[in-house]
């Protein structure tokens, strides 16, 4: 059965518009008074509504009432949203200006959440990771990628991996899991950093092709994390086994964004430490460069240099880092608003990075409007899409739809 959607003010399909370098609004398509055509959850037309209602007679037509702009829904294509507990210990020493080492001294940091994932059950993480995933659909985001990484063994970060497969049948949401296993040795790993990633490499790994969990790698690259030398081996491995990779890139020093895209990754997320050589390096490759706005803000630091990266040719995509440490807030929106004031983004780069520019950081195709896609949209309750930054992120869609389907 075809369903018509609309009348909207206005669809911004996002359609026509190159996958790297600077936009500028005038090279957005807006259709005035458009509609949407679906069927089997898939979008077979975008126009004028009454061209499409004249051409489709037999159509169900879902009224939209009253102002309204229409989006692709937005991918966050980096998050950790699976996990338990919380940091705010951490948070109110950070505000008070404690260093990284104290707080981590005080037994914060990353293996804080460790400890507090590892003692949850499978059934709570995925619950919790339910409603979060169902909290961010609310706010428009239809596509969300899911980290372990907080599990850092080769039971709890299959946990973690299980518990992102469970949640992805209980919300509307479509889920995407990607292993994070290196995100640091574990405390409780007696032996060294070589030892630990050797061990994931031959032990998790093949489990996580065996059960069909996730195709997909990440590591933080830091010298506190894991060092650039034993990140290429291991990266190098995962890919010859088949994996996708994406990095956690000169976040606070460089040398990340150098192993990307020596290995050819995906995506090259956070850059706030990048200055012009690694911009040039990854403008010049096909890596997308993914600005973690959210991160920044929690922490504290300047923004990754989104408007360079841009300048320079860089695919650049916005994602939230939701995650209990450096980016409890969560809200995509609000972030990717507030910082392109900062970095002097135009809203087409801004919806840009949230759609399907961040699609290409999950090697999938959607995040346009178009003939073929999954009809997976957000409406806004204005009637001029500039109004959605300006309002900084408080304005929130008031229909979402995935597959045609309001959510
Ligand atoms: O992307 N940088 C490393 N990992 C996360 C933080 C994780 C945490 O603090 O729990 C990030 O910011
Ligand atoms: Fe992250």
């Amino acid at each position: 059965m075809k369903k018509l959607i609309g009348p909207f003010t206005q669809i911004l399909p996002l359609t026509g518009l190159p996958l790297k370098g600077a936009l500028a609004d005038e090279q957005l398509h807006i259709i005035q008074n458009g509609a949407v055509l679906v069927e089997n959850g898939l979008i077979l037309a975008v126009g004028d509504f009454d061209e499409l209602s004249k051409a489709n007679p037999s159509a169900q037509i879902e009224e939209i009432q009253g102002g309204q702009v229409l989006l692709p829904g937005f991918i966050d294509c980096h998050t950790h949203i699976c996990f338990a507990g919380n940091r705010a210990k951490d948070y109110s020493m950070r505000i008070a200006g404690k260093t990284y080492l104290e707080i981590a001294k005080a037994g914060g940091g990353i293996w804080d959440t460790v400890t507090q994932t590892r003692a949850a059950d499978e059934a709570t993480l995925t619950k919790q990771l339910v409603q979060r995933a169902n909290r961010h659909l609310a706010e428009g985001v239809t596509t969300i990628e899911v980290k372990s990484g907080y599990g850092l063994s080769l039971e709890e970060e299959l946990k973690q991996l299980h518990a992102i497969k469970a949640a992805s049948a209980q919300t509307k949401a479509k889920l995407i899991a990607t292993c994070l296993a290196a995100h640091m040795v574990p405390k409780d790993f007696t032996g060294s950093q070589q030892e630990y990633l050797k061990h994931v490499v031959n032990d998790l790994l093949p489990v996580l092709k065996q059960e069909n969990l996730t195709s997909r790698i990440d590591i933080f690259v830091e010298e506190s994390a894991i060092n650039t030398e034993n990140a290429l081996v291991y990266l190098k491995k995962a890919k010859q086994m088949g994996f996708d990779i994406t990095v956690h890139a000169d976040q606070f020093t460089t040398g990340g964004s150098k192993v990307a895209v020596e290995v050819g990754a995906l995506s090259a997320d956070h850059l706030e430490a990048s200055g012009d050589h690694e911009i040039k390096l990854l403008a010049d490759s096909n890596i997308v460069a993914v600005t973690l706005p959210g991160a920044s803000l929690g922490l504290g630091m300047p923004y990754a240099p989104a408007r360079n990266l841009l300048d320079a040719g860089a695919c650049l995509a916005i994602a939230s880092d939701w995650n209990p440490g450096s980016a409890p807030m969560g809200d995509l929106l609000m972030q990717a608003a507030v910082m392109s004031a900062s970095e002097k983004l135009s809203a087409a780069e801004v919806f840009a990075g949230l759609t399907f520019r961040a699609a290409s950081a999950l090697k999938i195709e959607r995040g346009i409007l178009a003939p073929g896609m999954p009809a997976d949209m957000q409406a806004y309750p204005c009637a001029d899409y500039r109004e959605i930054l300006y309002y900084q992120g408080k304005l929130k869609p008031n229909r979402v739809w995935v597959g045609g389907e309001s959510t």
